[in-house]
């Protein structure tokens, strides 16, 4: 076992450093001009009423450059994203990108609710669902159930042979490689990325996508894994020595807006599920409604402010912490810097990031920030007391 961990102590602590080479499978394709030679990936469509991308509004070379995506229905009247866990911060992000860049209405549900809410989809709602197994029961449950609504789907797993991966009607693998810890990182990361890549291809399938925002965006996606790297070498010593600050606190509270919230959410989550602190993720705008009364002196909060609209009132709902006397780590975008000035420690993002990759570089002080604290309190990172890596019961 030691050998497969190499020379990492934990599968959790490989796989956060494996993003960048995780990352780079996933977008290999994006190399070279239209990628030529490559197969689409995927299954052709079950039935009939699939269309073609119409590539309008677009230019034939940043279509063919997505080509190796699987092709999605154009037909569609929305967008739905079904996930459990760490998938389903992965699907709150990806549905947040899908709306903005193929202008449909888009929404992240949880496969542990949707069978339960009597969902509303039908041939004309695109649903799908995220799993890095591919195993999860509810998520499964979840999209045979859409499959009987007569929707279109589409599996984004990390294990290709996976029940998921076989029964959805399209699927696009993460390559993300084995994860073996039972916390997600390396699989969380290229989630975002695979629902960004199937956000900007029905998009332009949809004619709906300006050819210099995808192209900018494409261009983006080459540099991230790089940047990545970079995170993860900058602010691994940092994060260690922050968790020493804070390993034995009690309670410890996430903060952001839009997609910062789902960033948030997976920040909590990483942290409740190995160190056994509780920690709680809002949305920056709540706090005044309830949480506000649980900031008080030394209490941490990590707060995201890494999308440039939301920054000023970002600002202000960490102001509101700070004069409870929180020590604030905030993670926030190169125009935010402000921010910074409120913070006890602060990671800045590097300038010129487009703000839908800023998720991916945001999480990872958050992925390192819960390691280092459960490795300082003597925990066994990849195998947390009480949870299952895949989760085959409903
Ligand atoms: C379990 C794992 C989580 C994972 C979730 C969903 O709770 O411990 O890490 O996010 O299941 O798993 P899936 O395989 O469907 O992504």
């Amino acid at each position: 076992e030691r050998s497969l961990k190499g020379a990492f102590d934990d599968y959790m602590l490989k796989e956060i450093h494996e993003q960048p080479e995780a990352l780079g499978r996933l977008l290999e394709p994006l190399r070279g001009p239209g990628a030529p030679g490559r197969a689409p990936l995927g299954r052709g469509a079950r039935n009939g009423s699939r269309t073609l991308p119409n590539g309008r509004g677009t230019s034939e070379a940043q279509v063919a450059g997505l080509r190796w995506l699987p092709e999605l229905p154009t037909n569609v009247d929305e967008v739905w994203f079904v996930a459990c866990g760490t998938a389903y911060h992965a699907a709150r992000l990806a549905a947040s990108y899908t709306d903005e860049l193929a202008d449909l209405p888009s929404r992240a549900e949880l496969a542990s609710e949707f069978r339960y809410g009597q969902p509303r989809v039908g041939p004309r709602s695109l649903v799908v669902v995220i799993s890095q197994s591919g195993e999860t029961a509810d998520t499964l449950g979840a999209l045979r159930e859409a499959q009987r609504l007569g929707a279109p789907t589409v599996a984004v797993v990390n294990v290709e042979g996976s029940t998921i991966g076989r029964e959805a009607d399209q699927v696009l693998p993460l390559r993300a490689g084995d994860e073996i810890a039972v916390a997600s990182t390396k699989a969380f990361t290229a989630q975002v990325v695979a629902g960004l890549l199937l956000a900007l291809r029905l998009g332009q399938a949809r004619g709906v996508l300006r050819p210099e925002r995808s192209g900018g965006i494409l261009e983006g996606l080459r540099l991230l894994p790089e940047q990545v790297a970079a995170m993860l070498a900058v602010q691994e010593a940092r994060m260690q020595e922050l968790a020493t600050r804070w390993r034995d606190r009690r309670d410890l509270f996430f903060i952001g807006r839009g997609r910062d919230l789902a960033v948030a959410m997976e920040g909590q989550l990483k942290l409740k599920e190995i160190s056994y602190l509780h920690a709680e993720a809002l949305a920056g705008g709540e706090l005044k409604h309830g949480t506000l009364s649980l900031i008080t002196e030394g209490v941490p909060v990590v707060g995201l402010a890494t999308q440039p609209d939301l920054a000023v009132k970002m600002a202000g709902n960490l102001q509101e912490t700070r004069s409870r006397g929180a020590e604030v780590l905030v993670v926030v975008g190169p125009e935010a810097e402000g921010v910074t000035e409120l913070a006890f420690m602060s990671v800045v993002l590097p300038q010129g990031v487009d703000p839908l990759l800023r998720p991916v570089l945001a999480v990872v002080p958050l992925q390192l920030l819960a390691y280092a604290v459960a490795k300082g309190r003597g925990l066994d990172v990849d195998k947390p007391r009480n949870l299952a890596k895949s989760v085959t019961v409903e």
